[in-house]
């Protein structure tokens, strides 16, 4: 209860209010609602194809919502110029289900890839090079550079996925599905390691996730997507406690 009190004392970075998107007569988000706090994980579950990714895009501008208002630090992303958004995006590591590699290019080149995009958040001085290796290394992984993604196992795909969102030293990081696909004991390196980057760097995070140990470990709170909404919020104990039957559902193993 106090862990949660500390949170909402603290600085809204991230805030939805009233998302609605529709394909076709498919209603996705019917007035979806969330709010991230400075520093805080949020850990965001829903049932497969109920909109996590869609609201996730709708965030990061790849899909353009019906209605609704997004607010990043502050600024709301649908009245900002082009440019001005870009430069917003950089504060913003997005790490996409699967991992995402570009395959034909090395370690290396995957990780070099932002930096080229971004050039004027990172152009003070900064050593490409370090930057990659500095990246590498909190991941765990400088030794592989010079590789090809297919030289790399899944759980190291995923690490390196996760070094090329932080090389642009995001203020938020957005994980889609950060452990599917990945056997448990690899999901639980990469949890400690998002675990290990969120004290290093006090980032605030918003991971979505159908893996209850995943969210029992990392999340400072969760929220519930169901029918399109924001349909209950709280601490894993409140949410794994709840006589709710639709909020039971997700806890039972
Ligand atoms: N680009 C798209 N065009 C049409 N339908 C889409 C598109 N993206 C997602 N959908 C639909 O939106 C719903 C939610 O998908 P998604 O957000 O990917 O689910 P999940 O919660 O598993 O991430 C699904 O019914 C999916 O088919
Ligand atoms: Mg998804």
């Amino acid at each position: 209860m106090s862990e949660i009190t500390n949170i909402l004392n603290k600085n809204i970075v991230l805030e939805i209010k009233d998302l609605y998107k529709s394909f076709g007569d498919n209603d996705v988000l019917n007035g979806f609602n969330m709010k991230l706090y400075q520093g805080e994980n949020l850990v965001i579950m829903g049932k497969s194809g109920s909109g996590k990714s869609v609201m996730i895009k709708c965030l990061v501008g790849l899909i353009e919502a019906d209605s609704g208002s997004i607010t990043v630090m502050q600024n709301d992303i649908t009245k900002l110029t082009q440019e001005a958004l870009d430069i917003l995006r950089a504060d913003i590591g997005f790490l996409f289900q699967g991992s995402a590699l570009y395959d034909s290019m090395t370690v290396r080149e995957n990780l070099e890839f932002p930096l080229r995009r971004h050039k004027k958040k990172m152009s003070v001085n900064l050593n490409t090079e370090d930057l990659v290796m500095e990246a590498l290394t909190n991941v765990g992984l400088a030794h592989t550079v010079d590789l090809m993604p297919s030289e790399l196992s899944g759980g190291m795909k995923r690490r390196v996925a996760l070094a090329r969102t932080l090389i642009l030293q995001p203020k938020i990081i957005l994980y889609d599905e950060p452990t599917s696909g990945l056997d448990p004991i690899t999901a639980k390196e990469i949890i400690i390691l998002m675990q290990d980057i969120q004290k290093k760097y006090n980032t605030s995070s918003l991971i979505i996730t159908h893996d209850v140990d995943c969210a029992r470990v990392i999340s400072d709170r969760m929220l519930l997507l169901i029918d399109g909404i924001d349909y209950a919020v709280g601490s894993y104990e409140e949410l794994s406690n709840s006589e709710d039957s639709k909020i039971k559902a997700f806890f039972k193993h």
